[in-house]
C-alpha cells in the first residue's frame, strides 16, 4: 500500500484504475485512526475495488482556539491499520499541497450548519465542506464514507453533494463504541484516566435518552432533562448543548417524531469536548 503525498500522484493512480473499469471508494480522514475508521474503510473495501484513504488533518476546519497543533498524529499506525483493512493508497498531503499560496475559494452551507457544532464552531462546517470538496475533485470517488458520530457533518455533507449535484453515493456507517460505552475518537487520547471514567456519561446520557424515546416518550423538554441530568453527574462535565433536532434541517423538535437527532456535545474540563449521539425515526 502506497502513501502519495501529491494531488496528481492521486490522479494518476485513479486514472489508471479507471482505465481498468474500477470502482473507488474514498474514506475521508484525520488520521490517528482507530476501530471506528476501520469500520468505514472494511465497508468501503468490501463495496468497491479500489479504496482511498486521506489522511489529513484540515486547517481550515479549526476555530483560532481550537486543537489543530495538538491534535494526535501517528502515521506509521494509520499505515498499518490501512493495509490490513485492505485499503488501495493513503493520501497524505500537507497543508500547503491542499491550499496553494493565495486559496480563496471555499464551499459554505446555511440553515444545517446554523445549530448544534456549528454554533460553537463557526468556522467548522465552512472548513469541512470546502477540504471534502476539494477530496471529492481529487479523488472522484464512486463512494465516500463518513460516521454517523459526526451525525450533522454526514448531514451536511449529504446535502452538499445533492445541492450541488456531486456524482457519487455518500455512505453513513454506525458508531462504534468502547467496552464501556463511550464512543470511539481520535480525541479521547487527550484524556487523563479520572477524565476517561467520567466521560462515560455521554453514553450514559445517549443510552437513557434513546430507551426513554424508545419506551413512547415525545417530550423532548423531558428527555433532555433527564440527559442533562446524567452528564452533571460528572464534576469535570460542560455542557455545550443537549439538543433533539429534525435531522433534515437541524431545528429543535417541540414534539419527537419524524427522523430525529439527538445529538450532544460536552467538554471534559479543559481536556476535550467530546461529542455523542442517537438517531431515530419515531
Ligand atoms: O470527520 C473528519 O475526520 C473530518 O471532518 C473530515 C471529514 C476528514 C474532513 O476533514
Amino acid at each position: 500500500m502506497k502513501i502519495v503525498t501529491t494531488v496528481e500522484g492521486v490522479r494518476e493512480q485513479v486514472k489508471a484504475w479507471r482505465k481498468e473499469g474500477k470502482t473507488v471508494g474514498l474514506v475521508p480522514t484525520m488520521g490517528y485512526l482507530h476501530e471506528g475508521h476501520k469500520s468505514l474503510i472494511d465497508r468501503a473495501v468490501k463495496e468497491n475495488d479500489e479504496v482511498v484513504v486521506s489522511v489529513f488533518v484540515n486547517p481550515m476546519q479549526f476555530g483560532p482556539t481550537e486543537d489543530l497543533d495538538s491534535y494526535p498524529r501517528d502515521l506509521a499506525a494509520d499505515a498499518k491499520l490501512c493495509e490490513a483493512a485492505g485499503a488501495s493508497i493513503i493520501f497524505h498531503p500537507e497543508p500547503e499541497e491542499m491550499y496553494k499560496d493565495g486559496f480563496c475559494s471555499f464551499v459554505d452551507m446555511s440553515g444545517l450548519t446554523n445549530a448544534l457544532c456549528g454554533l460553537s464552531r463557526p468556522v467548522h462546517f465552512r472548513g469541512v465542506c470546502t477540504v471534502v470538496t476539494k477530496l471529492f475533485n481529487i479523488v472522484t470517488p464512486d463512494r465516500a464514507y463518513f460516521g454517523e458520530k459526526d451525525a450533522q457533518q454526514l448531514a451536511v455533507v449529504k446535502r452538499m453533494v445533492r445541492d450541488l449535484n456531486m456524482p457519487l453515493e455518500i455512505v453513513g456507517c454506525p458508531i462504534i463504541r468502547e467496552a464501556d460505552g463511550l464512543a470511539k475518537s481520535s480525541r479521547n487520547t487527550y484524556l487523563p484516566p479520572e477524565a476517561r471514567q467520567q466521560a462515560l456519561v455521554l453514553s450514559k446520557s445517549i443510552f437513557l435518552g434513546k430507551k426513554m424515546v424508545e419506551d413512547g416518550e415525545r417530550d423532548p423538554e423531558k428527555v433532555k432533562q433527564a440527559m442533562r441530568e446524567v452528564i452533571n453527574t460528572a464534576p469535570l462535565a460542560d455542557i455545550d448543548y443537549v439538543e433533539i433536532v429534525d435531522v433534515n434541517t437541524m431545528k429543535s423538535v417541540d414534539v419527537i417524531k419524524g427522523e430525529i437527532l439527538c445529538a450532544i456535545a460536552v467538554k471534559m474540563g479543559s481536556y476535550a469536548r467530546l461529542i455523542d449521539n442517537f438517531m431515530m425515526t419515531v
